[in-house]
């Protein structure tokens, strides 16, 4: 539209005002803001912005590949992909208080970082970090109790001193929406642009009890089946974030073909919500409902039981921990 053209010209003018012919940084996360973001500062200075990539090894099947191939052939941007998977997976084991894990990938993280931004650093004196922080961002942070915030979250912030780049942030005036009409006009792939919310420490917090790479695929599978069906039901955009959680530590009593199983249960928790502070289960139908849970216990062996979340926010929150 007009509207998003006019925001692009803006934004592209005042980056390169800021910017001129310094060298840029940017994280990005595999979620949109980060994305359009970095699309952005593309658009107005090219070559002069690297961005890196820390895989974790915690987000869905394909997002990886998204960022790595998608993302960077829709865009052209320099991208330096740090394989940190192993590294997240060793800090992670054994941990099963949520607090901790989200601690562990918090630190994990900065320190991973770092270490990339110091290399990019070393090849070209970086003076600008890119930041995708929303209107609503900036606004929650000027104060306010929200129960959004009885857990700890983590932002790229706290690097050291010799690390301290300018923020850059194209996106602080606008809202979610407006992100996404930007990332398609700017041609970013549909699912990125159109990713429901996705928290930072990723499945590890999906995962009820200790991480593992088993643990892992597991749910990943899981994951993928429960997000292809509501896409083919229609439905991505009727529900706020549709978590699928392992209950990796609670094993039950099944039976498939002509033989007992002892496996594990999977919670669907679609929510509905305006902002995440509060929600509401969503009222899928159920023949969706019964179609996930069918090829979930027939796709996945480790798992022979599908319940359904059905509690609002507050009591429950959005994701099991
Ligand atoms: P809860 O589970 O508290 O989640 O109702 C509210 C929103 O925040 C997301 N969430 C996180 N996002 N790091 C993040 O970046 C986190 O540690 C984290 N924990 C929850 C959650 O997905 C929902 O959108």
């Amino acid at each position: 539209t007009w509207n998003t053209r006019n925001i692009i010209d803006d934004q592209v003018a005042a980056i390169r005002s800021t910017v001129g012919d310094a060298q840029v940084l940017c994280a990005l996360s595999g979620g949109v803001d980060s994305a359009v973001a970095a699309a952005l500062v593309h658009k107005a200075i090219g070559d002069q912005l690297t961005c890196v990539f820390v895989d974790h090894g915690l987000l869905r099947a394909g997002e990886a590949e998204q960022v790595e191939k998608d993302y960077v052939s829709a865009t052209g941007i320099r991208l330096k992909v740090v394989d940190a998977e192993e590294r997240f997976l060793k800090a992670l084991a054994g941990v099963s208080d949520p607090e901790q894990k989200r601690k562990i990938i918090g630190r994990e993280f900065i320190r991973v970082f770092e270490q990339a931004a110091r290399e990019v650093d070393a090849e070209r004196h970086i003076e600008f970090l890119v930041q995708g922080t929303l209107y609503p961002d900036v606004v929650e942070s000027g104060g306010g109790t929200g129960t959004a915030n009885i857990k700890s979250h983590h932002n790229v912030g706290g690097l050291p001193d010799d690390l301290k780049f300018q923020l850059v942030e194209p996106l602080r005036t606008l809202f979610k929406d407006e992100v996404r009409a930007l990332g398609s006009a700017l041609g970013l792939p549909d699912g990125m642009v159109w990713r429901h919310p996705f928290p930072g420490p990723g499945l590890a917090i999906r995962i009820i009890g200790s991480v593992d790479r088993e643990r892992l695929d597991v749910l990943r599978v899981a994951d993928k089946i429960a997000r292809e069906e509501l896409t083919a039901a229609g439905l991505d955009r009727d529900v706020w974030q549709f978590p699928v959680v392992l209950l990796a530590d609670v094993r039950s009593v099944g039976v498939q073909g002509d033989g007992r199983t002892y496996g594990h249960p999977v919670v669907l928790r679609p929510v509905s919500s305006e902002d995440a502070m509060t929600a509401d289960w969503s009222r899928l139908p159920f023949d969706v409902i019964a179609k996930i849970s069918t090829r979930i216990t027939n796709e996945v062996r480790e798992v022979n039981r599908v319940v359904l979340d059905v509690t609002s926010k507050p009591p429950g929150t959005i994701e099991w921990e």
